[in-house]
C-alpha cells in the first residue's frame, strides 16, 4: 500500500510557484491574492490563516479582509467591488461557508471573473464544463487530480466514483477526470447519499474519491482490493484521549482501508495542502494573464 504524500506534493509545487512569482516580480508584477473571511467559525478562520501565510511564503502580496458575523451583503459586495478595482490583487476568494444571512450566489457571481481564483463564477464554472483551458478550475479539485498525476495513478479509462456532489468538489472533479486529455478520460460516476446500493457501486472504482463530508464514512467493504482512495473530507471529531480532546479524520476509516487498497491519502497530510498549492498556482496564472 502507497500512502500519498500530499504535503510532499504540495511542498514540491509551491517551490515551483515561488519561481513563478519570482519570474513575475522581475517583469514588475507582484501576485497578490485577497482572502476575505465573514464571521468567527474557527475552522474557516485556521484554513484563511494556512492560505495567506502560504502566499506570504512564497513571495506573494497577502491581504486577509476580517469582517465580523453582522456584515451585511451589501457591505460584503461593497469589499469585493474595491477588490475588483484593486490593481495589485490579482486574486480573490471569499471563504465558504458566509454566515446564513448572506446569498453566496450573488456573492460569487458579484467576482470579476478573471481573479476568481477558487473557480467558483459561473464563468469558470461554464468553462470547466466545456472543457476550455482558461478556466479557473476549484483548487480541491484540481488538487485531486494533480495528487493522482504525480503519483503516476492511470486515469485515462479508469472506473472513478466521485462520492458527494457539491459546487466546491465533487461536481468539478467529475467534469475534470472526464473531459478529454491529460488527468481525464476517466468513466466518471458520481454517488451521493441518494444513491442506491451505494457500497456496490463504489466497489466498481479503480479509483474512489470520498468528498462527502461524513467522518469514516467510507468502510472497507465499500472499496475494492487494489483500489486507489482520495480522501477530501476534514471531520474534527471528539477524541478523549487525545491532548485537545479532538482529532481530524477524513471521510474515509483509514487503518480498514488501507489495509485493503493500493494507495491511499491521509488526512490530514492528503488533499488539504493541495488545496492551498492550487490556489496558489490560480493566483499565479491570474496575476500573468492580467499583467500581459
Ligand atoms: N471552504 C472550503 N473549501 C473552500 C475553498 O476551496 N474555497 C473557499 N472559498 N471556501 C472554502
Amino acid at each position: 500500500m502507497t500512502l500519498i504524500d500530499g504535503k510532499a506534493i504540495a511542498a514540491r509545487i509551491n517551490e515551483e510557484t515561488r519561481a513563478s512569482v519570482a519570474a513575475l516580480k522581475a517583469r514588475g508584477i507582484t501576485p497578490g491574492l485577497a482572502v476575505v473571511i465573514v464571521g468567527d467559525d474557527p475552522a474557516s478562520h485556521a484554513y484563511v490563516r494556512s492560505k495567506e501565510k502560504t502566499a506570504r511564503d512564497i513571495g506573494m502580496h497577502s491581504v486577509k479582509i476580517e469582517l465580523p458575523r453582522e456584515t451585511t451583503q451589501e457591505e460584503l459586495l461593497a469589499q469585493v467591488r474595491r477588490l475588483n478595482a484593486d490593481p495589485l490583487i490579482h486574486g480573490i476568494l471569499v471563504q465558504s461557508p458566509p454566515p446564513r444571512h448572506i446569498d453566496e450566489r450573488v456573492v460569487i457571481g458579484s467576482l470579476d471573473p478573471r481573479k476568481d481564483v477558487d473557480g467558483f463564477h459561473p464563468v469558470n464554472v461554464a468553462k470547466v464544463a466545456l472543457g476550455d483551458p482558461d478556466a479557473f478550475v476549484p483548487c480541491t479539485p484540481l488538487g485531486c487530480q494533480r495528487l493522482l498525476l504525480e503519483s503516476g495513478i492511470q486515469i485515462a479509462g479508469a472506473d472513478v466514483v466521485v462520492l458527494g456532489r457539491s459546487m466546491i468538489v465533487g461536481k468539478p472533479l467529475a467534469l475534470l477526470l472526464m473531459n478529454k486529455g491529460r488527468g481525464g478520460d476517466a468513466t466518471v460516476t458520481v454517488a451521493h447519499s441518494r444513491t442506491r446500493d451505494l457500497a456496490e457501486v463504489c466497489r466498481r472504482a479503480d479509483i474512489l474519491v470520498a468528498a462527502i463530508g461524513q467522518p469514516e464514512f467510507v468502510k472497507a467493504d465499500m472499496v475494492r482490493e487494489g483500489a486507489v482512495v482520495i480522501d477530501v473530507g476534514i471531520n474534527r471529531i471528539a477524541d478523549p484521549s487525545s491532548p485537545k480532546g479532538a482529532r481530524l479524520v477524513g471521510d474515509v476509516a483509514f487503518a480498514e482501508v488501507a489495509a485493503k487498497c493500493s494507495a491511499i491519502t491521509p488526512v490530514p497530510g492528503g488533499v488539504g495542502p493541495m488545496t492551498i498549492a492550487m490556489l496558489m498556482h490560480n493566483t499565479v496564472l491570474a496575476a500573468e494573464r492580467i499583467g500581459k
